[in-house]
């Protein structure tokens, strides 16, 4: 018989005469584990508060929120709290009914909602983690809370991250490639009223579109066990495309068309469901969203379905970016967007996972022209006083 689990005492409790005292050892090793458990419940309840009085701040445009705090004392509106039930999803991964949260006002109400809702929750009657490290990320943010002040935020990208060792080889380089590969790519937040035209989405589609080589059915990007589990879906508003209507599609890979899947009218107002890219994405008139079939991939890749899928995702994130520049489209990956709830609205069966989202839209000549013209380079020029 193999010992399920290891625990490790500092000395042996003794009976008074000297032999193992077998009850003493088993208090202290339940005992231990259940201070940890509550040290470990307690830090985390900790940071999920100040995760919510801050998302609160934010949504509400105040410099704090205190525990002490309500929502409607603050003058929440509806709209503000359905920005906030967005913000929970995110968070959560589920979206709380707006008469729960109109009734969780108190901080401490609205935190007791949202852990109700944490997958952690879940997770505890649930069986392992569903990510590699998923476990050292809960600890982490648990002693690392968020950074929420804007300026402190911009200070962190630009932190100088040192590598760690004073001793480097220089790569070599071929004098004449002096331009990083593919450099047009970026992401584009401003787009122009004009509609796509039907062969440019035809086109902007198409690295995703399935081929064959030597006999095989092939893709651009590598998917683990060729099974191709992620699916991609259009939501395009009133006049996003030449001659075709505002609703819900799904990409067909295979045979390089849009399958209608949902109403305008369960979609019109989705840039509403994002609280940061609201103006970005009512001026973009089409989201690229990315579903995971379960049914695709969970019967033989198990628990590493969701990481293999998020994986394909960016993959295929980075070829439509790549491939829009040179096609006037401008795209933008969204970060916080309720998947759950635009997954419902797209009529998603239920085994699919709404993974990630991308804003498109047509660009502006005036504003494409000089950014591919631009010269891209390894080493910046840099004008003494410009820092
Ligand atoms: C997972 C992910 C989420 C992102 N979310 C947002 C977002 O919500 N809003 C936004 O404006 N840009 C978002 N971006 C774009 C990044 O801000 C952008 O890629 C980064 O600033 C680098 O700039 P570049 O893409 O132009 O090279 C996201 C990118 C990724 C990969």
């Amino acid at each position: 018989m193999v010992p399920a689990v290891f625990r490790r005492v500092e000395h042996w409790p003794l009976t008074p005469n000297g032999k193992l005292d077998r009850k003493a050892l088993l208090v202290k090793i339940d005992g231990g584990e259940q201070h940890s458990a509550v040290a470990k419940t307690h830090q985390n309840d900790q940071a999920l508060e100040q995760t919510v009085l801050s998302m609160v701040a934010e949504i509400l445009k105040r410099p704090s929120v205190t525990a002490d705090d309500n929502l409607v004392a603050l003058g929440a509106s509806s709209l503000e709290l359905i920005a906030l039930a967005s913000r929970i999803e995110v968070l959560s991964g589920k979206r709380p009914p707006l008469t729960e949260l109109a009734r969780a006002v108190r901080m401490p109400d609205l935190v007791a909602l949202i852990a109700a809702l944490m997958p952690e929750t879940a997770k505890a009657t649930s069986g392992p983690a569903l990510w590699p490290g998923e476990d050292v990320l809960r600890d982490y943010l648990a002693s690392h809370p968020t950074i929420t002040d804007p300026v402190a935020r911009r200070l962190f990208k630009t932190r100088p991250r040192p590598i760690g060792s004073a001793d480097t080889i220089a790569l070599e380089a071929r004098p004449e490639i002096d331009r990083p590969p593919v450099a047009d790519r970026r992401s584009w937040r401003d787009f122009c009223d004009s509609a796509l035209s039907p062969l440019a989405l035809s086109e902007l589609l198409s690295p995703l579109r399935r081929h064959y080589a030597e006999g095989q059915a092939r893709r651009l990007y590598a998917s683990a066990g060729g099974l191709y589990p992620v699916e991609t879906y259009l939501v395009l508003q009133p006049g996003a495309v030449e001659g075709m209507d505002a609703g819900g599609y799904r990409y067909d890979a295979d045979g390089h068309k849009l399958v209608p899947c949902a109403s305008h009218e369960a979609l019109s107002d989705i840039a509403g469901l994002s609280s940061g890219n609201r103006d970005m994405l009512a001026a973009s008139k089409v989201l690229i969203c990315f579903a995971l079939s379960l049914d695709a991939i969970a019967p033989l890749y198990d628990t590493a379905s969701l990481p293999f899928g998020m994986i394909e995702c960016g993959a295929i994130c980075q070829l439509l970016e790549q491939a829009s520049a040179r096609l006037s489209v401008g795209l933008c990956q969204i970060g916080d967007m309720p998947l759950a709830e635009l997954g419902r609205r797209l009529n998603l069966p239920a085994d699919r996972i709404c993974l990630h989202v991308m804003a498109a839209g047509a660009l502006d000549p005036a504003m494409l022209g000089p950014w591919l013209d631009t010269p891209k380079t390894y080493e910046q020029d840099m004008m003494e006083g410009e820092l």
